[in-house]
């Protein structure tokens, strides 16, 4: 499940209903969505597709989004670095971002209207809708790996738009980890 943080609080979540309420009153959706049948971290995309099938029509009904796709990101991934130098750096989109988690981790940072930062590191099981036009960036974990099912709208709408703020600059890209903080407490 993912962890939380509001920064300007240091308060971390853990708790699903106060995960998805907290980050429903910053306008971030955030879900749990269990496969319809058993898959694996490598299972091929047209099958987790159609494990979370339910889901993702259901999903695309209530945002208008018109295809999913499966996207793989690990350490063997030619260009990472560029890759995600794109997306570390606070931006925003024209679409909205949505992301649902099959293997790795992630971390978002969401720079709220409010002016608050929160942190969410997601992991499998983990779906969470950044509406176009939220203030973000994106982070990978330690692992370095994420393997997501993205909805898209219109695919030329997720250009980065980027604030150069600097925003970024004052939040550490560490992730925690559920592991971490269950063995913390
Ligand atoms: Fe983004």
């Amino acid at each position: 499940m993912a962890v939380v943080t509001i920064l300007s609080e240091d308060k971390t979540l853990t708790d699903i209903d106060e995960i998805t309420a907290t980050l429903a009153n910053h306008g971030i959706n955030y879900e749990r969505w269990t496969p319809a049948h058993p898959i694996g971290d490598n299972t091929p995309p047209e099958e987790i597709l159609n494990a979370y099938s339910r889901e993702i029509e259901d999903l695309k009904q209530r945002g208008g989004y018109v295809t999913a796709d499966v996207i793989d990101v690990s350490p063997m991934t030619p260009g990472l670095e560029e890759m995600l130098a794109k997306f570390n750096r606070e931006h925003w989109h024209d679409e909205d971002e949505v992301r649902f988690i099959i293997a790795g981790h992630g971390l978002f940072h969401i720079h709220s209207s409010s002016g608050a930062v929160l942190a969410i590191e997601v992991e499998a099981g983990d779906l969470i809708r950044v509406p176009r036009g939220t203030l973000h960036w994106f982070n990978l974990c330690s692992d370095r790996r994420i393997r997501t099912i993205r909805l898209f709208q219109d695919t030329a709408g997720w250009t980065p738009h980027y604030t150069k703020s600097r925003v970024d600059e004052n939040f550490l890209p560490v992730c925690f980890g559920s592991a971490h903080l269950s063995m913390a407490s």
